[in-house]
């Protein structure tokens, strides 16, 4: 199977497990990318059976309206059931890197209001150990020196995300070399640094479900 095949696959398993759970109030939050936009076109055909979603990037929001779904500011929403999204890598422990398509600071925001978050990714996703993706980290624009600065002291090689400025006007280092042991608090030590929006790592909330897509099928991980 190809690659978008694994990701069509799981993106149909999310569907499959989510829908016969929605009911005519129910809002999904949904994530960004390609697997994202997989889960995004499998899902409008279930339009009439919820309420509308969430979205965690404008791109999302865009793909999801021209199906036809309302999209709903997070504000304006008490109970997010369900929050699908990729990953740039996956864990055992459901811990994740995302940021590839820089939306990681909504992602990171929905996740947190969502009861349960379901990832969704093909087979070569998941790792061993996380950090051979670089670390993506959403920096307020007049900080970035600074922030490269002390990346550069916490062992990391920040590389600065030409040409991308983020759906909520900011830029990313991708941070290569990062040395994640206990990811949680490589996630707060990070984020801890003035100037930083959000990074990457989901450790402190981390998926619930993963649906891995494999040549013998959608494996399932929970915690
Ligand atoms: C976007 C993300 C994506 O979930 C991640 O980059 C995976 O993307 P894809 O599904 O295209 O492989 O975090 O910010």
């Amino acid at each position: 199977m190809t690659q978008d095949q694994l990701k069509q696959a799981v993106a149909q398993a999310a569907v499959d497990l989510i829908v016969p759970q929605l009911t005519d109030r129910s809002i999904v939050g949904v994530g960004t990318g390609s697997t994202a936009n997989f889960f995004i076109d499998l899902l409008a055909q279930h339009k009439g059976f919820f309420d509308g979603a969430v979205a965690s990037s404008e791109a999302t929001a865009e793909r999801l309206k021209k199906h036809g779904i309302p999209v709903y500011d997070l504000n304006n929403v008490a109970e997010l059931e369900f929050y699908v999204d990729g990953a740039d890598e996956a864990n055992k422990h459901l811990e994740l890197i995302k940021g590839g398509g820089a939306a990681l600071t909504r992602e990171k925001i929905v996740a947190a209001v969502a009861e349960t978050f379901i990832c969704i990714a093909d087979a070569s996703k998941l790792v061993e150990q996380l950090g051979a993706f670089p670390l993506p980290v959403e920096v307020i624009p007049m900080a970035r020196s600074h922030v490269a600065r002390e990346l550069v002291k916490l062992g990391g090689d920040p590389v600065y995300r030409e040409g991308v400025v983020t759906d909520n006007g900011n830029v990313i280092l991708d941070v290569h070399n990062v040395a994640i042991g206990f990811a949680p608090e490589v996630e707060a030590k990070i984020n801890n640094i003035v100037g930083v929006v959000t990074n990457g790592l989901f450790a402190a909330r981390p998926a619930d479900v993963l649906l891995l897509g494999t040549d013998s099928g959608v494996q399932k991980l929970a915690r």
